[in-house]
């Protein structure tokens, strides 16, 4: 027999495994399979596919694999729900969420078994973490059902949401999805992953329990054909989608056009930056959280340590000590800190993504896994920066170790990356920390902690992480509506005009050449192709403009990005400089009316429209240094810094109608906010753009902070959107423009904004205001800790 002495001197953890029987019965009472969720029942079984417990390969249950025609009926639930859901009180809409929370609070232990046998996540964290932070995130949100007409005034619901979910946090992606879905009006038809729909069909069943109405929830499982039917439905409004950036990419490929919102919440290949003065135990116990949190299939994951090289070598001994006592193996069991692969599958991509890091020289220090589907903890070091290990995010519990020198080398490899969703930064050095936190590229940076989340901050990314946020009054706002009703006479395409030859002397019929050239880098610069082309007013052509090429949008670009300086200055210096460019304009009221009446204006619009564009600049003036972030209510001990970052490099196709109106409301927000802008001007009418080139310099707006290229704007905005320079673009033009930008865009996943140029009134209240500014912006949450 064992005896109390020879345990304490192994200190071996006995087996405590969680008891499974509430499940089994759940299961044995679903033994035919699960049909979908639709308009507040089960349907009857269809197609099943089999759903496993990774940790011993065997199946717990079918699942029905969703068509079309269940697609097409859940949707048509969701659309007949949707008024009525939307027409209740936001206190009406806040008490079905609160009993979403309790019964989830009732139902905890038998929800966190389930995830647990149909994940392979630890009992530990589907117990402590996942299903508190469900019931955390209803609560949250039935909050901003209560208080939705006074927080957000004016808006309304989008309507059918269409979302599709990882097999990474089954039930709190689920929770994260529909609590702001719901709060706002809007209904919802949620697909779960293939590997793991066993929680969201529990989760209905609470959903009947607690009454809430029929079809405001509906629950299609299936695969990704499934998935692409929600996505692609005509009668879904929004998209909301978190997942792999592959299909983040084909999905807005697959939505360019149709006018539905859409927010994606993709991968991440996240720095985990430790200093020399970090507290290296704490933060060994923060790679832990980091990467072997839920196997490390996380999408916020800490797997690239970069640590200072003065103590590279004591952190990666300490690391491989801890390494050693994590314990891997059955995740029912309380004790176990690492438990299976979520698939087979998954398990084979983990594994040939090692081994092709390993024929690129990693070198691996793994520790003890039990067979089958399960992984070892794996650190792996001499990585080259551009070995699989170091670009892709692989998804599995395998983390790299690189050194540096310096806090501009930690920088460096820390944005070395195409995504950015996340960063942790270890160091007792306050100041440092911030430092480096603020210039990481990623939505969420964790000071001295990792992975702490929250309802009440935004959880999302920078680049090719996705946009939109989850979460707080971020997350709230991709929930709700401001749309325009449909213009009357929408846009159409202007022709394209004819190219001519730019002399080098002076036009037929004038003295000199008056040929605008573009504006790039803080100078006057001919179109790369030498070619110009006229712009008509009512009594014929009043002047030529440059006709701008792709060459000349890359060194327009190359200009903006050059222009850092700008984002880093402070708001007031921002003020200062849009002060100085509204008085300036002022002085130049006559001039720029005249222009405005030689395109056709009358004498009254075109003294209206300088007047507008005049006030524009003080009110985006005072805005610069007023339009700052918060600080969130999220756990306790912990500052949750919300700060409102510029976007980068931003390309804006102006509105054509008012000429100098429509380039002043869109690109001013824009610099506003600390971007750079590629601006395409009124494509028929770039002449009151092309005037503003004096008044810039005077007004010392720095070298390529404002960029201008003319020329056929759907052509140069092609162009603009798929530049992987550019962070955010702006297209208000046609219909037809709008869906190749947003398609084209796919490639960087920018963030875009499409309209048609005529569904705003711009010389009104729809002509600027904060939604422009929350459009330049994007939101960086730091996670500061305090208290010892
Ligand atoms: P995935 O992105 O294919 O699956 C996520 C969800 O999207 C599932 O519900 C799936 O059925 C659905 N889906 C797949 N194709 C779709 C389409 N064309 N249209 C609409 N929905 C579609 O991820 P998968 O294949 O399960 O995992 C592959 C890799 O993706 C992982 O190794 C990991 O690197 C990454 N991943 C990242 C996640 C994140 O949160 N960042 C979550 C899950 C996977």
């Amino acid at each position: 027999m064992t005896e109390i002495t020879d345990i304490l001197a192994s200190m071996e953890y006995g087996p405590a495994p969680e008891d499974r029987s509430i499940v089994d019965a759940w299961l044995a009472k679903h033994e035919a399979g699960f049909g979908h969720f639709i308009e507040g029942t089960f349907t009857k079984p269809g197609k099943l596919f089999d759903v496993s417990n990774p940790a011993t390969g065997k199946r717990i249950a079918g699942v029905t694999r969703g068509t079309k025609d269940d697609v097409d009926g859940a949707v048509a639930a969701a659309r007949k729900a949707q008024p009525k859901w939307a027409a209740l009180s936001g206190h009406e809409r806040a008490k079905f969420i609160y009993a979403l929370a309790r019964h989830v609070q009732q139902h905890a232990r038998f929800l966190a078994v389930l995830e647990t046998i149909d994940n392979g996540k630890p009992i530990r964290e589907s117990r402590d973490i996942d299903v508190p932070l469900v019931a955390r995130h209803l609560y949250h949100h039935a909050g901003w059902a209560e208080i939705l007409e006074d927080e957000f005034p004016g808006s309304d619901a989008v309507g059918v949401c269409g979302q599709v979910i990882p097999w990474n946090f089954p039930l709190l992606m689920l929770a994260w999805k529909i609590a702001p879905a719901l709060a706002a009006g809007n209904t919802v038809v949620l697909k779960p992953a293939e590997y793991t729909p066993l929680t969201a069909l529990a989760f209905a069943e609470i959903a009947a329990e607690c009454g809430l109405p029929k079809g405001v929830l509906n629950i299609v499982t299936g695969d990704g054909d499934t998935g692409a039917a929600i996505v692609g439905h005509d009668d879904i409004d929004k998209v909301a989608f978190t997942g792999s950036t592959d299909v983040g990419r084909v999905i807005r490929r697959q939505s360019a056009g149709s006018g539905k919102q859409l927010t994606l919440e993709l991968g991440g290949k996240s720095p985990f930056v430790v200093f020399a003065d970090a507290d290296l135990d704490a933060a060994v116990e923060g790679v832990v959280d980091a990467i072997w949190f839920n196997q490390g299939q996380v999408c916020c994951a800490g797997a690239r340590i970069l640590v200072a090289e003065q103590v590279h070598d004591r952190f990666e001994a300490l690391l491989r000590a801890r390494m050693d006592k994590l314990r891997v193996g059955d995740p029912l069991d309380k004790c176990t800190d690492v438990g299976a692969i979520v698939d087979p599958i998954q398990l084979d991509s983990i594994t040939s993504l090692v081994d092709k890091g390993v024929e690129q020289g990693a070198k691996l220090y793994q520790t003890e896994a039990p067979k089958g589907c399960f992984y070892p903890p794996t650190l792996a070091t001499e990585v080259e920066p551009a070995s699989v290990l170091a670009t892709e995010e692989i998804f599995g519990p395998v983390v790299t170790l690189t050194s540096f020198r310096t806090p501009a080398d930690a920088l460096a490899l820390a944005n070395n990356t195409r995504y950015g969703l996340a960063a942790s930064v270890w160091s007792e050095n306050i100041n440092l920390a911030l430092d480096i936190s603020a210039k990481i590229k990623a939505g969420i940076i964790w000071i001295n902690c990792t992975n702490v989340m929250d309802a009440g901050a935004g959880f999302g990314g920078y680049r090719e992480s996705g946009f939109g946020r989850e979460g707080g009054r971020e997350g709230m706002s991709a929930y709700v509506s401001h749309a325009l009703p449909a213009p009357k006479k929408p846009e159409t395409a202007p022709a394209t005009p004819d190219a001519m030859p730019q002399a080098a002397g002076p036009q037929a019929g004038r003295d000199v050449d008056r040929t605008a050239k573009l504006y790039y880098g803080g100078k006057q610069a001919r179109p790369d192709g030498g070619y110009s082309y006229g712009v008509e007013g009512p009594k014929g052509t009043v002047g030529l403009a440059g006709l701008g090429n792709r060459k000349d949008i890359r060194n327009a670009v190359e200009a903006a990005a050059k222009a850092t300086g700008w984002g880093k200055a402070t708001g007031h210096n921002r003020a200062q400089v849009l002060y100085y460019l509204g008085e300036n304009l002022a002085a130049r009221s006559n001039e720029f009316k005249e222009r405005l009446v030689s395109f056709g204006a009358s004498s009254k619009d075109a003294t209206a429209e300088v007047e507008t564009a005049v006030r524009r600049c003080f009110w985006y003036a005072a805005q610069a240094d007023k339009f700052d972030g918060a600080v969130h209510q999220t756990k306790s001990a912990f500052v949750t810094l919300a700060m409102k970052e510029p976007l980068g490099v931003m390309g804006i196709a102006c509105p054509s109608a008012h000429p100098l109106l429509g380039f002043v409301s869109t690109v001013l927000p824009a610099i506003a906010m600390g971007n750079s802008v590629v601006a395409l001007p009124s494509q028929t009418h770039p002449l009151a753009a092309t005037d503003l080139y004096q008044v810039l310099e005077t007004s010392d707006v720095p070298a390529g902070v404002i960029n201008i290229v003319t020329g056929v704007r759907d052509e140069l905005s092609k162009t603009l959107a798929q530049h992987d320079e550019v962070a955010g673009m702006w297209y208000f033009g046609t219909k037809e423009g709008g869906k190749m930008v947003e398609a084209e865009s796919a490639g960087n996943l920018k963030q875009t904004w499409t309209e048609d140029a005529t569904a705003r009134d711009w010389s009104g209240k729809q002509g600027y205001g904060q939604d422009f500014l929350t459009r330049a912006t994007q939101v960086k949450n730091i996670w500061v800790p305090y208290g010892e």
